[in-house]
């Protein structure tokens, strides 16, 4: 009788133990995926040589959301230099060039801005893009790839670009970023307040 009585209590005890492990990992699910899995999300970007494209792409694989490619009417040059010139010029003229294809983005509640750092700033393309469509009560999150500059300002230009969004802090990266770069976008959502 003692016996039975023991057993009966120590299964009690692990269903217990079971039963809170469960509980405790699904709030912690939910904690860190509710913020952005009950968003509808899009993924723009612009890229010139795939680095952009690369991390918006594992952008989009961990958030489930759509992704657009942000592409100039005019293409830029294939080659680098050409590229930085023409860039330059469009900067300090302060020129925002027509794009080929645009996307409504009124379906969505937050909406993730990719450009390379061109020229301490966005590339021109994706400043056509805040400024030709509407942003007011949407969340922006930019994220940059660069070439050892950095992130300059790029998430404060997409602030004043996109009027009306809550913008939110940038994940910064250099090049195509390395191995652990789908471990850090994780991160960086996670601590995210969408
Ligand atoms: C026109 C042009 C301007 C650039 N200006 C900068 C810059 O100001 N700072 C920087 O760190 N990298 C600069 N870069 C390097 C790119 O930001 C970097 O290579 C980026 O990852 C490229 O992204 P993409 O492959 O998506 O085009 C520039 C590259 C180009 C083509």
């Amino acid at each position: 009788m003692y016996k039975t009585l023991k057993l009966i209590a120590i299964l009690l005890v692990f269903t217990a133990a079971a039963v809170m492990f469960i509980i405790k990992d699904n709030s912690a699910f939910t904690a860190a995926q509710g913020g952005i899995m009950d968003k509808k999300v899009l993924v723009a970007y612009f890229s010139w040589s795939g680095n952009t494209k690369s991390v918006a792409e594992k952008i989009q694989s961990q958030t489930g959301g759509d992704i657009f490619e942000i592409i100039p009417q005019k293409p830029y040059p294939t080659d680098y230099h050409d590229t930085t010139v023409i860039a330059k010029q469009e900067k300090e003229n302060n020129v925002k060039p027509p794009l080929k294809n645009n996307i409504d983005v009124s379906g969505y509640d937050v909406i993730f801005v990719g450009t390379p750092a061109w020229w301490y700033t966005m590339a021109p393309p994706v400043m056509t893009f805040l400024e030709e469509n509407n942003f007011a009560g949407k969340t922006v999150v930019p994220f940059v790839t660069h070439g050892g500059g950095g992130g300059y300002t790029i998430d404060k230009d997409m602030a004043a670009l996109a009027k009306g969004a809550k913008v939110l802090s940038p994940f910064v990266v250099y090049g195509s970023g390395g191995a652990t770069t789908s471990a850090d976008i994780t991160k960086w959502i996670d601590g995210l307040n969408f």
